[in-house]
């Protein structure tokens, strides 16, 4: 089987041709509830995007910083910061660092253009911060869940800023905890926090995202984008979204709600997890057979890059809460039998014959 990021699910359809069920797809940490699209925003199509004041405005009071672009989602932000840095800052040789566990397109768009990898365990060390040109924290961590509190962030940010160095902050799921976004901070040098505003609006989709920092790097960035890389339906979209204050709070509880209840299933069925609001990690050595388990009953999650565990998101509806609870109850089951038949074979083997 070949292995297949989360939100590929017609990839994995490809992959199970013989599957009858309605696949679920627990594999991104997008909210499963969605902004409701308005079926006349199909009619801003007609025109070419324009891009709207109107869409900073909503973006700066939803975010808490007026220093922003909007992007077509966070990835755009995150494959250009490389070629920015590049651009303002001319040929340095000290490295990148970046998480050793987090979501990896970071790492790639580095690497791409040809700057040297650091990676961390958990936090940069004061040595790695002295001789960086750039930290990238993903804050909450995607898959681990860690997050970073605000001194610590500000901490990190002024050893990095005084040799020049960028922090880049990377909040793509951080919307439920606004209180630790170092948005309200972005007029600051050397700190840039990237916003996604898919995974809490639930419209991944509609490719929308921020860029907040000091206006060199929006500058830079306001140069290399398309004039129109946001459609049109994305920006009325978003504007309506970003000022729905009402459906934000009912959001905010259907997240929590939704999180309690995953965290409560996992543990109810022996699985340690870690995460965000949005999702939750199951480190094991069984990582491996517990996805393809779940695949093989049609409920598809993220594998993490290393096998080393397994990343639920949230399930929609009834249906799919109990479809889920079953499968790792079966699967649980199963791994119990297999443990037993192992010990009773090893105790055999041990016998004198
Ligand atoms: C931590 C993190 N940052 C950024 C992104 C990119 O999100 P988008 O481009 O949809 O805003 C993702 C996508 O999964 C992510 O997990």
């Amino acid at each position: 089987m070949t292995f297949i990021h989360g939100g590929q699910l017609e990839k994995i359809k490809q992959q199970f041709p013989h599957t009858k069920q309605a696949w679920i797809d627990l594999s991104t940490g997008v909210s499963p509830f969605s902004y409701p699209m308005d079926p006349q925003s199909n009619l801003d199509s007609q025109n070419l995007p324009q891009y709207h004041a109107a869409l900073n405005n909503a973006a700066a009071a939803y975010y808490g910083s007026n220093e922003l672009l909007l992007t077509p989602g966070s990835m755009w932000s995150i494959q250009n910061l490389p070629l920015i840095r590049r651009l303002l800052h001319g040929d340095d040789n000290r490295p990148v660092l970046i998480p050793k566990q987090g979501f990896n397109e970071h790492k790639k768009a580095w690497q791409a253009w040809g700057f040297d990898i650091e990676l961390y365990n958990h936090e940069p060390s004061v040595e790695q911060l002295m001789s960086a040109q750039a930290c990238v924290i993903i804050n909450p961590n995607n898959p681990t869940g860690k997050l970073f509190k605000h001194d610590q962030l500000a901490n990190i940010h002024k050893i990095l800023s005084a040799h020049n160095a960028y922090l880049i902050v990377d909040e793509a799921f951080l919307d439920l905890s606004p209180e630790s976004s170092m948005a309200s901070y972005a007029h600051k040098h050397n700190l840039i926090i990237l916003k996604s505003f898919g995974k809490f609006f639930g419209l991944p989709g509609l490719r929308v995202g921020a860029l907040i920092a000091q206006q060199d790097i929006l500058h830079e960035a306001r140069k290399l984008l398309n004039e129109w890389s946001i459609s049109s339906v994305a920006q009325t979209t978003a504007i309506h979204a970003f000022l729905d204050i009402q459906w934000c709070a009912q959001q905010t509880t259907n997240i929590k709600t939704a999180s309690k209840r995953l965290s409560e299933l996992l543990k109810s069925v022996g699985f340690d997890t870690q995460g965000t609001e949005l999702f939750q990690t199951h480190y094991s050595d069984y990582a491996k057979s517990l996805y393809e388990y779940l695949l093989s009953h049609a409920i598809y999650v993220r594998l993490l890059d290393d096998e080393s565990g397994v990343r639920f998101g949230l399930p929609k509806y009834e249906s799919e809460w109990g479809r889920f609870e079953n499968a790792l109850l079966e699967f649980k089951q199963s791994t119990a039998n297999k443990v037993l038949t192992l010990k009773t074979t090893n105790y055999k083997k041990a016998e004198p014959a």
